[in-house]
C-alpha cells in the first residue's frame, strides 16, 4: 500500500493526541510523520508506533514532502498556515472552524457526504464536535422522510474547548472537594465556575445574542445537509462533563416518522447506534461515549405537541468522531477514493 506522510499541527493538544492513537490503532498507512505544534512544545517528543518523535514549530516552512496535514491547533493558525500546506502540494484536513463555511471548501462527514471530497482545492473542512453528532442522528431520519425543522440543546463537555478547560475542571473539583465552598472558584478559560455549574453559552456571544457555537451548529448542519433552507434553531451549553457532547433533539419531518420507523433507520446507518430501553434506565451518557467512535442514539419518542415531531437523545465522544476520528475517517477516504 502506498505511504503517505503525514503532519500532525497540534499534535500535543487534546485532539492532536487522539489523532495521532487513530493513526496507529485503524493502521493508517503513514510513511514519514511530523508532529508540529507552538514553540513551546518545540523539542518536546512524542510516541508514535513506538518510537520517539521530536515535536518542531509549525511554520509556513514546515510542511515540504508531506501528503496530508491535519489542523488541530487554533483557527488562527489554520487561517495562516493552511494555504502554505495546501500550496507545498498538502491536502489540509482542518479540525478549526475557520475553513468551513467557504465555499470552496468542502465541510465533510464520510458517512454522510463524501462525494465532496472531489471537489477539494487542497483544502478539507471537518465539522465543529456538536455538528457531527447531530448530523449523524438527523441524516438516517432525513433519508425516510425530508426534514422540516430541527430544535436543539447541547450540553458540551469541557474537552471540547481543550486541554487548558480539562484542567480547569479538574482545579475547580479537586478545590471544592478540599473544602471551598464560599463564592465562585477560581476561573480563566471559562467565564464562569464549571465545576458543579452549567453554563449557557458555548464560546462567545455574537450581537444578536447567540453564540458562535450555536450559529456554526446551524449553519454547517445545513451546508453538510445540502438543505440551504433547513430551519436549525438551538442553545449550546456547557456542563461539567470531562468527555461526550449530549443533545437534546426535536426534529420534525415532511411526514410522520413513528419512533420504531426512527429506530430501525438510525441502527441502519453507519456509525450510529440506538441505546433505548427507557423502562429499565438504559440510553446514552457521556460516560459511555468517551473513547469510542459510535454516535449513541436514545429516549425516541413522539412528540406530543406535533403529529411529525420527533424527540431525540444524541450522544458522541466530541474528540473521537466529533474530531479526530472524522478527521482520519476524511483521509482514509482520501486514500480509497485515489484523491491523495
Ligand atoms: N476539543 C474538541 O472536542 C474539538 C472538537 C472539534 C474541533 N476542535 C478544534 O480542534 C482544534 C484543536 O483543539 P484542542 O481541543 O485539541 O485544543 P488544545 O488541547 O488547546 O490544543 C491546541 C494545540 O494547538 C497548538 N497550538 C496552539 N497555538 C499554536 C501556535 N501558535 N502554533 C502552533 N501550534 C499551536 C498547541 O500546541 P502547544 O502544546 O505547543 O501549546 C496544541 O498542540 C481547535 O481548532 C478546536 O476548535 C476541537
Amino acid at each position: 500500500m502506498k505511504k503517505v506522510n503525514v503532519a500532525v499541527v497540534g499534535a500535543t493538544g487534546a485532539v492532536g493526541h487522539q489523532l495521532l492513537r487513530l493513526l496507529e490503532d485503524r493502521n493508517f498507512p503513514v510513511g514519514t510523520l511530523r508532529p508540529l505544534a507552538s514553540a513551546r512544545s518545540a523539542g518536546s517528543a512524542i510516541t508514535f508506533r513506538g518510537e520517539s518523535v521530536t515535536v518542531q514549530e509549525a511554520t509556513p516552512d514546515s510542511f515540504g514532502g508531506m501528503d496530508i496535514v491535519f489542523f488541530a491547533a487554533t483557527g488562527s493558525l489554520s487561517k495562516e498556515l493552511a494555504p502554505a500546506a495546501a500550496k507545498a502540494g498538502a491536502i489540509v484536513i482542518d479540525k478549526s472552524s475557520t475553513w468551513r463555511m467557504h465555499p470552496e471548501v468542502p465541510l465533510v462527514v464520510p458517512e454522510i457526504n463524501p462525494e465532496d471530497l472531489r471537489k477539494h482545492k487542497g483544502i478539507i473542512a471537518s465539522p465543529n464536535c456538536t455538528t457531527i453528532g447531530l448530523i449523524m442522528a438527523l441524516k438516517p431520519l432525513h433519508d425516510v422522510s425530508p426534514l422540516t425543522r430541527v430544535v436543539v440543546t447541547t450540553m458540551q463537555a469541557v474537552s471540547g474547548t481543550g486541554k487548558e478547560a480539562i484542567e480547569e475542571l479538574e482545579t475547580q473539583a479537586k478545590t471544592w472537594a478540599a473544602g471551598a465552598t464560599e463564592g465562585e472558584l477560581a476561573h480563566d478559560i471559562y467565564k464562569r465556575q464549571i465545576a458543579f455549574n452549567v453554563l449557557p453559552y458555548a464560546e462567545s456571544f455574537t450581537e444578536n445574542g447567540y453564540s458562535t457555537e450555536e450559529l456554526k451548529l446551524s449553519a454547517e448542519t445545513r451546508k453538510i445537509m445540502g438543505l440551504p433552507e433547513l430551519p436549525v434553531t438551538m442553545t449550546c451549553t456547557r456542563v461539567p462533563v470531562f468527555i461526550g457532547h449530549s443533545e437534546s433533539v426535536l426534529v420534525s419531518t415532511e411526514r410522520k416518522v413513528t419512533p420504531a420507523e426512527a429506530r430501525e433507520a438510525i441502527s441502519r446507518f453507519p456509525g450510529v447506534k440506538v441505546v433505548d430501553d427507557p423502562a429499565n434506565f438504559v440510553f446514552p451518557t457521556a460516560i459511555d461515549v468517551a473513547g469510542t467512535d459510535d454516535t449513541l442514539v436514545g429516549r425516541i419518542r413522539e412528540d406530543l405537541t406535533d403529529p411529525n415531531g420527533l424527540w431525540l437523545w444524541v450522544v458522541s465522544d466530541n474528540l473521537r468522531k466529533g474530531a479526530a476520528t472524522n478527521a482520519v475517517q476524511i483521509a482514509e477516504k482520501l486514500v480509497e477514493m485515489g484523491l491523495v
